[in-house]
């Protein structure tokens, strides 16, 4: 069963309030309640003293109501007695400034007397705490990469990137090579000149940057090592996690899911149609539901990252503080978003905040209950999805059912770094690639899988490649191999590992699968080229007559047995048809889904959810059993039926 928590800072309210909070959230249905993740300046005031008692008193509290507690440990607020004792641990940014306390997350990864803190705080916390019988897993730090973090252009961040390069390249002269530093004198004697990437006079080499990243990445990495490895010392048995973010890519997610045994993620729909590239009509049009697929996205990712587990952490209980506008959630938008989370196989989803904070930085953020201990509205919604879940959970006991999935998108973060250093193009992405061939896919009422190029691919009937622009080793022959239809997009196989056009053009090794070179890409203001391509089209040579041409007759379409290569961006109509087409050949049944509606399949059940602003009608279909809802779904409608095969 699915369950209910919540995200509660017991420091920042009277202990007196304690004990009500904890009875009021067990009434409420919830189960979990992440706790201490920002508490370092009240469990270890001055250096050295640590005060455990209000935290030992406000776990027993919660422990005697049934909540079991996920605990953070608090890395990511440094106090600042801690950040006076060693001024250098504070990250710098591109621009070489310092950054500022009195915020969160101001600590540089590569700073060894920081790493040698966070290993004390987490070995204090965790020794204290790794047995305690409320105690049900751990979170690591907070948000990796929130506020722009991964990144710091510190002295300890240059000192470890040499260290860091002369590991993986071993001479000089091979990283000369790789990155091609004859161009424009760039040549290095040895890995002590290199310096970080930032400040030059135009763009830094391209190699140079993507090692940088790789690097800021694999720092952040051991970090979290580093304290997983104390935890799972003092806490046998419980499962260890970190929350990441949406649309979120500052490092490698699927190797810092391999270190922990659950991913989660914080989900703020409203706000993430907000702050991302979301058209005027689409912000307008889903202003308080969010974009239909920007959660469903992130849980099919992350369950991928988590490799097949993994929850959210934070879940959006009403307006947030931090989007450029920061509207309500329709009435049932926060039970939508729960039930749709339970539907693509969340453990479970806490909602941030319990409380709504009178002070500091997010006073203007809701949580359950308003500054006044009253129940806010995502408290009556938490209790509605409380009682749902018991239903579906109930009406599917007895079924064992897992419906496969048969869709998988190969996504990889590396990609997005190279299309963020190289863009050529204003507004290319390979997230944005992927989202939404996603959300395409979505539309046809499929189920899919986000996995990594290294995922096993066998069992899968479609799988598509929206964007990688490094094929890693072994990626082709198992591409090839797994039975699959095949749809590759745009810049695959473009570059080789060290950021080069590959010696053989485009799409480098996949040319052994399909058998075409591209010999010149374009990227183009909208309306430059002819539909349906839309803003970046690809010139191939090729013996493989297109499957699809543009109306001048170049093609766009290429295909060698059940292989295609599409060489441009599409627009969103067309890239449904090319899709629907495609999943057609793969022998997937596809629906015509009305606008804002997407369905999901889950141990036997079929969910319904209707995004739009507007009542929606299922499409017609066999008789349906419904447990929840009915073919009629208001705005932030849900239904739940048993699905016959
Ligand atoms: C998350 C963060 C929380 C809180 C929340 C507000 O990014 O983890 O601590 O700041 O956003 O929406």
């Amino acid at each position: 069963m699915m369950r209910l928590g919540v995200c509660y800072y017991p420091e920042q309210w009277p202990e007196a309030w304690w004990e009500d909070d904890a009875r009021r959230m067990a009434a409420m249905g919830l189960t979990r309640v992440r706790i201490g993740e920002f508490a370092w300046s009240r469990i270890e005031p001055s250096p050295g003293r640590f005060e455990w008692g209000w935290l030992d008193r406000a776990i027993e509290t919660l422990h005697r109501h049934g909540l079991g507690v996920i605990l953070g440990t608090p890395t990511a607020t440094p106090p600042k007695w801690l950040v006076d004792s060693m001024p250098d641990m504070i990250a710098v940014d591109a621009q070489g400034r310092p950054r500022g306390f009195g915020s969160r997350r101001h600590y540089c990864f590569s700073h060894a007397g920081y790493r040698a803190e966070s290993r004390r705080i987490t070995e204090a916390v965790a020794a204290r705490y790794g047995r305690h019988p409320a105690v049900v897993a751990w979170q690591t730090d907070n948000e990796y990469g929130c506020h722009d973090t991964v990144v710091s252009h510190s002295a300890a961040a240059a000192q470890s990137f040499r260290a860091w390069l002369g590991a993986r390249y071993g001479d000089i002269a091979a990283l000369n090579d790789a990155w091609g530093t004859v161009f424009w004198s760039a040549e290095y004697r040895s890995f002590d000149e290199i310096d970080l990437p930032s400040l030059t006079v135009t763009e830094p080499n391209p190699a140079h940057s993507l090692d940088f990243q790789r690097f800021s990445s694999d720092q952040v990495l051991s970090f979290n090592r580093e304290q997983v490895d104390i935890l799972r010392a003092h806490s046998p048995g419980r499962d260890i996690t970190h929350n990441a973010m949406g649309f979120v890519t500052s490092f490698d997610h699927h190797a810092l899911g391999r270190d922990l045994d659950v991913v989660t993620w914080d989900s703020y729909p409203l706000g993430f149609l907000e702050q991302f590239w979301f058209s005027d009509a689409e912000k307008l049009r889903y202003a308080r539901q969010g974009h239909p697929d920007i959660a469903a996205f992130h849980h099919d990712l992350y369950r991928g990252c988590g490799r097949g587990r993994f929850a959210v952490m934070e879940q959006q209980p009403g307006p947030v503080n931090w989007a450029a506008r920061n509207p309500a959630p329709l009435p049932g938008m926060v039970r939508l978003w729960t039930l749709e989370a339970m539907a693509h196989g969340a453990e479970f989803v806490a909602y941030f905040r319990w409380r709504q904070a009178p002070f500091a930085q997010e006073q203007m953020h809701a949580g359950l209950l308003r500054p006044d201990r009253e129940d806010d509205i995502g408290a009556h919604e938490a209790r509605a999805a409380a009682a749902d879940i018991a239903t579906l959970t109930a009406a599917t006991a007895d079924t064992a059912a897992v419906t496969p999935t048969r869709v998988a998108l190969v996504f990889d973060y590396t990609s997005v770094w190279v299309t963020d250093i190289q863009p050529q193009g204003v507004g290319f992405s390979a997230l944005r690639q992927a989202f939404e061939w996603y959300s395409a896919l979505r539309a046809l009422g499929l189920d899919i899988d986000i996995v990594p190029p290294d995922a096993a691919l066998e069992g899968y009937r479609l799988v598509v490649v929206p964007c990688l622009p490094i094929v890693p080793e072994g990626f082709v022959d198992r591409l090839a191999a797994c039975g699959a239809e095949v749809l590759i997009g745009p810049r695959t196989g473009s570059k080789t590992r060290h950021f080069q056009i590959p010696p053989e053009l485009p799409p480098g090794d996949l040319q052994r699968a399909i058998p075409l070179k591209v010999t010149r890409v374009e990227s183009l203001r909208p309306g430059v080229a002819a539909p349906p391509a839309r803003d970046w089209l690809e010139h191939c040579e090729t013996a493989l007559t297109p499957a699809a041409t543009l109306a001048d007759g170049q093609g766009l379409l290429y295909r060698s047995g059940r292989l295609r290569y599409l060489a441009a961006t599409l627009g969103s109509d067309a890239l449904a048809r090319l899709l629907a087409a495609v999943a057609g050949e793969a022998g997937l049944a596809t629906v015509d889904l009305p606008e804002g509606v997407r369905l999901r399949r889950h141990r036997g059940l079929r969910f319904a959810f209707n995004y739009a602003a507007e009542p929606r009608r299922l499409p017609a279909d066999t008789a349906r059993e419904f447990l929840l809802g009915a073919e009629g779904l208001p705005p932030a409608g849900v239904a739940a039926w048993r699905e016959v095969e």
